[in-house]
């Protein structure tokens, strides 16, 4: 996947519309912050790291689309947007460090102009830093897989859910690109898919193994030897080293554990949020009609009622190791990522 999942291109947002992959490959651009909002919302644009990005990308263009005639007009007019990208996806704490990142980089500039110009700037930066940190978690994490290793990973943590390369599967890049031979095991992730419409499609656009699975099948290839490792990412991982990512990894994650196979965790500083404990986290609680259907077709009866978070949480004592830009954090992890933000 040598294209970006979000750009800034002559004054607007380009995005890679994932809700259409991958029967079509189309790119959409935005000029409005509140249309940024709305692509985050509907899974335009989705994955922790890649919604941190377009939050910034959106803030930058609401300070373009700003009337304001003075610098606490502008700030102002920021703090609307701030507000609005933010209530978007609650759980993915990167998006709240994009967004932060950018409202305090405004709240320091001089002049208007300063400030229109440095959110483009910073919003681009970090759009550049997320590949280079993903490489970099993709290389301390290449260490720990071996050559003829079957790697398990769920939901879609790559260059789709990033700017490009991806964080989990970063790390299975990275290893192949070490010069070890590894297969990839793909689980569908329902409801909305993103493991077979989009880490299926970009590992097999990329000339992977991949296999894909439905989401029961996980406890028959681990019970039959079919898998020897797991690596997911995280929208948010709090400092006792509890992991909230897409529902289902906490069945992987328990799965693994029953079975001896090491489950790691790829994720950048920005997903951690050593603010909060495990309780604060709130879990977005998405649509019925994505769990009472499949595309159009409808596959559950009128009017039931639906449970349909889209996160769960995995307790430290299932995951092996977190790898991130900075190296691997082992257990016991309270103490581990406090010095990793030391
Ligand atoms: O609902 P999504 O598709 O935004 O959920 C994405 C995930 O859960 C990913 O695993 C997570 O954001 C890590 S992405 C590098």
């Amino acid at each position: 996947m040598d294209m970006k999942t979000v750009e800034w291109k002559d004054n607007s947002v380009i995005m890679i519309d994932q809700t259409k992959l991958p029967n079509e490959l189309i790119f959409v651009e935005y000029t409005d912050y509140r249309d940024v909002a709305e692509a985050i919302k509907n899974l335009v644009v989705r994955g922790a790291p890649a919604i941190g990005v377009s939050g910034a990308f959106g803030m930058a263009l609401a300070a373009q689309q700003s009337n304001a005639m003075t610098k606490e007009e502008l700030i102002v007019d920021l703090e609307t947007a701030y507000q609005i990208l933010l209530q978007t996806r609650p759980t993915a704490v990167n998006l709240k460090w994009g967004l932060e990142k950018t409202l305090d980089i405004a709240k320091q500039g001089k002049t208007i102009s300063e400030i229109k110009n440095s959110l483009i700037e910073v919003s681009k930066k970090m759009a550049e830093d997320d590949i280079t940190i993903n490489k970099k978690m993709g290389k301390n994490g290449s260490e720990l897989f071996q050559n003829n290793d079957t790697i398990m990973t769920h939901c879609n943590a790559g260059a789709l859910a990033t700017v490009g390369y991806g964080t989990a599967l970063g790390v299975i890049r990275a290893t192949k690109e070490s010069g070890k031979n590894v297969k990839v095991i793909a689980t569908e992730t329902r409801p909305v898919q993103q493991g077979s419409r989009l880490t299926a499609f970009e590992l097999k656009h990329d000339g992977f193994d991949v296999s894909l699975i439905p989401d029961t099948a996980v406890g028959y290839t681990m019970a039959n030897g079919l898998v020897n490792k797991v690596v997911v990412g995280a929208d948010r991982i709090v400092q006792t080293g509890h992991v909230f990512n897409k529902i289902g990894t906490y069945q992987v994650a328990t799965m693994a554990k029953q079975h001896g196979i090491p489950f790691y965790v790829a994720a950048p500083l920005s997903t951690f949020d050593m603010k909060s404990d495990a309780e604060d986290v709130i879990i977005e609680m998405r649509k019925g009609t994505e769990v009472t259907g499949m595309g159009d077709t409808k596959t559950a009866p009128d009017d039931i009622n639906v449970i349909n978070p889209a996160f769960d949480m995995t307790p430290p004592e299932l995951i092996s190791g977190i790898i991130t830009e900075k190296g691997i954090v082992k257990p016991p992890y309270e103490e581990s990522i406090k010095k990793l933000f030391n």
